[in-house]
């Protein structure tokens, strides 16, 4: 593909814009330097640089970030930044969506991609992906309560109850939750329908997917094949 083309497919602005970024030398090609934007290169495992900015070629931008509190997943957020802001400006530029949402104050697991089909597949509710919570929550957590998240709680908008598909109280008396849909404050009102209230909430994996432990709020990588096959989607 020309460089041109690679660097405008991944975000680095119009074609003339990434034209003039080859021809001014702030551009090199597995680590050679390139001013020609029409030179033929071979996208399998490319990685160009950007004024020294390594930058993996990827047809399809799929990444996770560890959400921090106090970011919004709405492109237009109304009070917290929106978690697009924690992205470098070519991921901004790609369009990149988050898959599902957590409410401004919840932290971690979040995935975030351009690839619409992936989008629509894993938020699909047939797919049941699993979604598997932390939370704090204000009294602690008993067995009565477990046994409801369990049995299935009605929440006011669905007459159809819903169940967790695991409850369970950890060492440090957080309640661990898994979760197969992903409804509006769904696990706040699960909780509150149980009999208590979440004080803060943290998501740990989706599907066999976890939140790395090294990856800090706030920072994001991108997603391999090895973690899309974890949430059942083979590349
Ligand atoms: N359930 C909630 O209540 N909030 C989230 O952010 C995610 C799941």
């Amino acid at each position: 593909m020309e460089l041109e083309r690679i660097l405008h497919r991944s975000g680095f602005g119009t074609r003339r814009a990434c034209r003039a970024l080859i021809r001014h030398g702030r551009v090199t090609v597995n680590g050679e330097a390139c001013d020609n934007p029409f030179a033929d290169v071979d996208t399998a495992d490319l990685v160009f640089t950007v004024d020294g900015q390594p930058w993996p070629y990827r047809e399809t931008a799929t990444l996770m970030l560890h959400k921090p509190a106090g970011y919004e997943c709405s492109r237009k957020p109304q009070h917290h930044p929106s978690i697009l802001t924690l992205l470098p400006a070519p991921l901004r530029e790609r369009d990149v969506q988050p898959i599902g949402r957590l409410d401004e104050e919840t932290t971690g697991l979040l995935l975030i991609t351009d690839d619409g089909k992936l989008n629509h597949a894993l938020s699909s509710p047939k797919r049941k992906v699993a979604k598997v919570y932390l939370a704090t929550t204000r009294y602690p957590v008993d067995a009565a309560q477990i046994e409801t998240l369990l049995a299935g709680v009605v929440l006011h908008d669905d007459p159809q109850p819903v169940r967790a598909a695991a409850a369970e109280v950890t060492a440090d008396g957080r309640l661990r939750l898994t979760i197969t849909e992903g409804k509006y404050h769904q696990v706040k009102r699960m909780v509150a329908a149980a009999g208590n209230r979440v004080e803060a909430l943290h998501r740990v994996a989706l599907g066999d997917l976890t939140l790395p432990a090294d990856l800090q709020p706030g920072a994001w990588r991108w997603l391999d094949a090895a973690d899309l096959a974890k949430l059942g989607c083979p590349s």
